[in-house]
């Protein structure tokens, strides 16, 4: 596998695999890599000849009180990963790379509506650097195909929104959520929690089951929100929220719609560690 630290000799490579006809899939990561995410790597070999994965700590997408600093970062056990899971090439750029300009100046991409409800009403400005971030990485690979795992569902409609919205000639796919034996949803922040808030973890997923199953069963929407809250903070979480959403565009499930349209997500703190987590009903 090759390692590029920087857009041009990436393009340099990228336009010589073009010449040669073959389709390129990007895989865009913070790092830190995971089975989660080696899984995108599989799935995106079955959309492309040529894949890249780009490892870059975004520093947009962190707001001030955040773990930009103590995001793990770890590019030599990430290209080992990446390489044995069969990725053909790394993007490593440097934030100058990036950002040209500063991060601090840089031209923003904002998609609205959607940027600006759960997450991101709890992370302000959050899906305005993953937008900002994304759009960057596309314009320097140009990927016939884009993968994003979906415990990020806001994020994967913000970005299907975006490239929607642009016409951008990319193909977006999501993959399914990896998660470990007990239920958890893999992450890199996982790796923040201790023993037994790992064990507690587990209690995110089993909620959303129940939520699911509640929904399907008809209770109202309002009601599972508020039990799946209770629970979480009967055993020690702090909910950001537990909703039921419209899997579509995550506005509200009106009553009388299938529930199998729908979908429970969940955001929570455990310790200094926020989980986010969802399932879809249909
Ligand atoms: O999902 C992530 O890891 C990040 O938000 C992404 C899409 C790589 C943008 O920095």
């Amino acid at each position: 596998m090759d390692i590029f630290r920087d857009t041009a000799t990436l393009r340099a490579a990228l336009a010589g695999r073009r010449r040669a006809g073959d389709r390129i899939a990007l895989v865009p990561t913070m790092g830190n890599l995971h089975d989660g995410h080696h899984s995108l790597i599989a799935l995106a070999r079955r959309h492309a000849d040529f894949v890249v994965a780009s490892v870059f700590v975004n520093p947009t997408q962190f707001g001030p009180n955040e773990d930009f600093a103590r995001y793990p970062r770890t590019p030599d056990a990430d290209a080992r990963g990446l390489a044995q899971h069969g990725c053909d090439a790394m993007f490593l750029p440097a934030v100058d790379d990036l950002y040209p300009f500063g991060a601090e100046a840089a031209v923003r991409i904002h998609v609205p509506g959607l940027s600006d409800i759960l997450d991101g009403a709890s992370r302000p400005g959050h899906f305005d650097g993953v937008a900002t971030v994304v759009t960057r990485l596309f314009n320097r690979v140009q990927p016939d195909v884009a993968v994003f795992g979906r415990k990020d569902y806001q994020q994967l409609l913000v970005i299907e929104r975006l490239v929607e919205d642009l016409a951008l000639p990319i193909r977006i796919v999501g993959a399914p959520i990896v998660r470990e034996a007990s239920g958890l949803a893999m992450s890199s922040r996982n790796q923040y929690l201790d023993a037994a808030e790992r064990e507690r973890a587990a209690l995110i997923h089993a909620t959303l089951g129940w939520m699911r199953d509640q929904a399907l069963d008809g209770t109202e929407p309002v009601r599972i929100e508020a039990a799946a809250r209770q629970r979480l903070a009967d055993a020690g979480f702090v909910p950001d929220y537990a909703v039921i959403r419209r899997a579509a565009d995550l506005g509200p499930l009106e009553a009388g719609a299938p529930a199998a349209e729908g979908m429970a997500l969940i955001a929570a703190r455990l310790g200094s560690t926020r989980l986010i987590d969802n399932l879809r009903f249909g």
